[in-house]
């Protein structure tokens, strides 16, 4: 193995975050320190989980909020049969873990600054999201925005971990790119797995390609390691010695949409795990 391999990982990951032009991409982002640290809290909280084999279905109630700067659909003006079509894609890939979603309500709100300009992790986040967001820890609320400046436009969405909602309530939630819903006009991004994809995040999954070859990765034992985040659908590819090729079908890569069709066993148990012991989920 290549000792210098983790640094150009980390050094790759803030070029990423710096350059403004850069790849469709997810803004959910941790250091492979800062999982670390999450990572070492969270056997101690575990509950011992007695899974049956076959794991009964939940439900998440979802609360859908458009953000949009005005009624056209370019304005980010989502029309219900979008969102609804967006809810069965949920509905479709969550299956095998046994995850079903039901949308509770929808909201719109017209806010051409936040449907542009909204980013991960500034006071316009919080803000935002502490005046639309219902429910507890259990209830999804995903807010749809535009990303529409150089700064962001990159953006196709970002989510919150389980494990950061006792310390921000507020802000816990998935915000997506309107045009990536089914049937958007967001080019090889549009059939709806970014939701997928954040809502992963939102029930605890890491990228797959999180941490490189080397050490935990992604904290899940059945998804092969991966050097780098893959782009389209590069079948076959293989980044990290041994094992087995890179899981470029996985949900929580960075294939396009329509290479995307899996969540392993490994994941759905962390999945349980996580919204057990974060979100008070039996
Ligand atoms: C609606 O908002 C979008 C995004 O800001 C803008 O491009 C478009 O011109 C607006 N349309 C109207 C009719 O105001
Ligand atoms: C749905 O949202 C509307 C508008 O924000 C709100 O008035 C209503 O109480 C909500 N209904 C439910 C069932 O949450
Ligand atoms: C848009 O939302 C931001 C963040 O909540 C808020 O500060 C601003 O006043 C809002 N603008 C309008 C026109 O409502
Ligand atoms: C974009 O980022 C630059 C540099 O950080 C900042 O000066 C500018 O205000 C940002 N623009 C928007 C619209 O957020
Ligand atoms: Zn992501």
């Amino acid at each position: 193995m290549l000792p210098i391999l983790p640094i150009f990982v980390l050094h790759a990951v803030a070029m990423a975050l710096l350059a403004f032009a850069r790849d469709d991409q997810c803004g959910t982002i941790l250091s492979d320190e800062q999982i670390r640290q999450v990572e070492q809290r969270f056997p101690r909280q575990r509950r011992p989980l007695s899974l049956p084999s076959v794991l009964t279905e939940a439900t998440i109630d979802v609360h859908f909020h458009v953000i949009a700067a005005n009624d056209t659909l370019q304005g980010g003006y989502l029309p219900d049969s979008q969102i609804q079509a967006q809810v069965e894609v949920l509905n479709h890939d969550y299956k095998s873990a046994n995850y079903a979603f039901k949308l509770v309500n929808t909201t719109r709100t017209f806010n051409e600054t936040v449907f542009l300009e909204l980013f991960p992790g500034t006071p316009m986040d919080k803000e935002i999201k502490a005046s639309l967001r219902v429910g507890g820890p259990q209830q999804l609320n995903i807010y749809s925005v535009g990303f529409g400046t150089a700064n962001n436009s990159f953006l196709l969405g970002y989510a919150t971990f389980p494990y950061e909602y006792a310390a921000a309530p507020e802000v816990d939630g998935v915000v997506v790119g309107y045009s990536t819903l089914p049937g958007g006009s967001r080019k090889d991004y549009n059939g709806g797995q970014t939701l997928t994809h954040e809502v992963g995040h939102w029930f605890g999954l890491y990228h797959t390609f999180q941490g490189g070859c080397d050490g935990d990765g992604d904290y899940v034992d059945d998804t092969a390691p991966e050097a780098t985040p893959a782009r389209g659908c590069p079948i076959g590819r293989d980044t990290c010695p041994g094992g087995d090729p890179d899981p470029v079908h996985n949900y929580m890569d960075y294939s396009i949409d329509s290479c995307m069709n899996e969540f392993t066993q490994g994941q759905g148990r962390r999945m349980r795990e996580q919204l057990a012991v974060y979100r008070g989920f039996k």
